[in-house]
């Protein structure tokens, strides 16, 4: 059995990038669960959202909208378990036994860390934000994830969790377990990434050298997957042919049209050719035709559906609990057991 998990981190709303990036394509969730029996899938991280300022109220509205947004994108609740990250209490604990074995030179390192300390004003940031890789390491390494899906903004954590996984097994694992009378066997599988060979960096709608996020100040960077239909309608659809022509320059000014492009071809199954060429022709009705098959298949069913889910209300099922238990409890034990044997006395 292969188990995946996955995560958005619920700050703002979902956008298109999260959805390309880490619940579609390739690595759709979908084609997941019919390849492999078990998935996780780690929903909403609360503790991970109070590392920065966060307002209360949205945050339980965001939870529930995010609970949504996997239903809609067609996670089987029946197969995968989607809970929210702090009911799960072993998360919390696995972070701290491994935040004891992680260099804080590792966490210096993080980009992230950099960019959003930055932004918060250095001094000022809580630890929790340093930390904050360690926690999602913890996340995956708690239900032996074979896959982790993300775009490519995360591949330095799941880099700094394969290291973790690799340093704690040699730690604890293998011969010197066996040496305190252990049975061998690592601790932690070795996660590997699922990164969207096109779709790993879907980039921001009004700068070409960031990716569309949902921390930019500006909205009308990103498409919200909630966004009602005429504010995403105005943000994709304002481009015009005349601006689509401009493309084959790859025109930086007119670089908004460039991405629109790009997301299209990621989203539509229509070829670059095609679309030059509807460009070329410049009819206006062709178009429409296009814009029209941009929403159809993008944003309309997936509106749809989450209309259809957010309209009841379900209990989800949550299977995570248990298995999370046995993930920290491995790591536990091995701790207790070498203070055991290095310090006698003192039990
Ligand atoms: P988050 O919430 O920032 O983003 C969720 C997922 O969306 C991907 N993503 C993108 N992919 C393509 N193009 C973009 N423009 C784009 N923007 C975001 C992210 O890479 C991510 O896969 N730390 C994580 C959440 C997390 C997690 C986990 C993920 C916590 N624990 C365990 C996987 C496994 C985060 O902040 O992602």
């Amino acid at each position: 059995t292969k188990a995946v998990v996955c995560g958005l981190q619920k700050t703002g709303g979902i956008n298109l990038g999260n959805k390309i990036g880490a619940l579609e394509g390739k690595i759709s969730l979908r084609n997941l669960l019919v390849t492999f029996c078990l998935i996780h899938t780690a929903l909403s991280f609360q503790v991970h959202n109070i590392t920065l300022p966060y307002d209360a109220p949205q945050l339980s509205e965001t939870t529930r909208n995010t609970a949504a947004i996997y239903l809609a994108c067609g996670v089987d609740t029946s197969k995968a378990s989607v809970f929210v990250q702090s009911h799960v209490h072993a998360h919390v604990e696995l972070m701290w036994l491994l935040s004891s074995d992680t260099p804080t030179g590792w966490l210096n390192r993080m980009i992230q860390f950099k960019e959003k300390s930055h932004l918060a004003g250095n001094e000022n940031v809580g630890a929790a934000l340093l930390t904050y890789p360690v926690l999602m390491a913890a996340d995956i390494l708690l239900y032996q994830s074979d896959f982790v899906p993300v775009g490519d903004d995360q591949m330095q954590h799941l880099e700094l969790t394969r290291e973790l996984a690799e340093k704690i097994n040699n730690l604890y694992g293998g011969r010197k377990w066996k040496k305190l009378g252990g049975k061998g066997g690592t601790l932690f599988k070795v996660p590997e990434a699922l990164i969207q060979p096109t779709g790993a960096r879907v980039m921001s709608l009004t700068d070409g050298l960031s990716k569309m996020s949902k921390s930019d100040p500006s909205d009308m960077s990103r498409i919200n997957l909630l966004d009602p239909k005429d504010v995403s309608a105005n943000k994709v659809f304002e481009c015009s042919p005349d601006h689509l022509l401009s493309l084959h320059a790859d025109q930086v000014e007119n670089m908004e049209c460039v991405i629109l492009l790009r997301v299209w071809l990621l989203t539509s199954g229509v070829i670059k050719k095609e679309i030059k060429e509807w460009c070329a022709e410049r009819a206006s009705g062709q178009f429409q035709v296009l814009k029209a098959d941009f929403r159809a298949r993008h944003l309309r069913p997936f509106s749809e559906r989450r209309r259809e889910i957010s309209s009841k209300r379900r209990r989800l099922p949550g299977k995570c609990g248990d298995r999370a238990d046995v993930g920290v409890q491995k790591l536990r034990v091995r701790h207790r057991y070498h203070q055991i044997r290095m310090h006698p006395s003192d039990i």
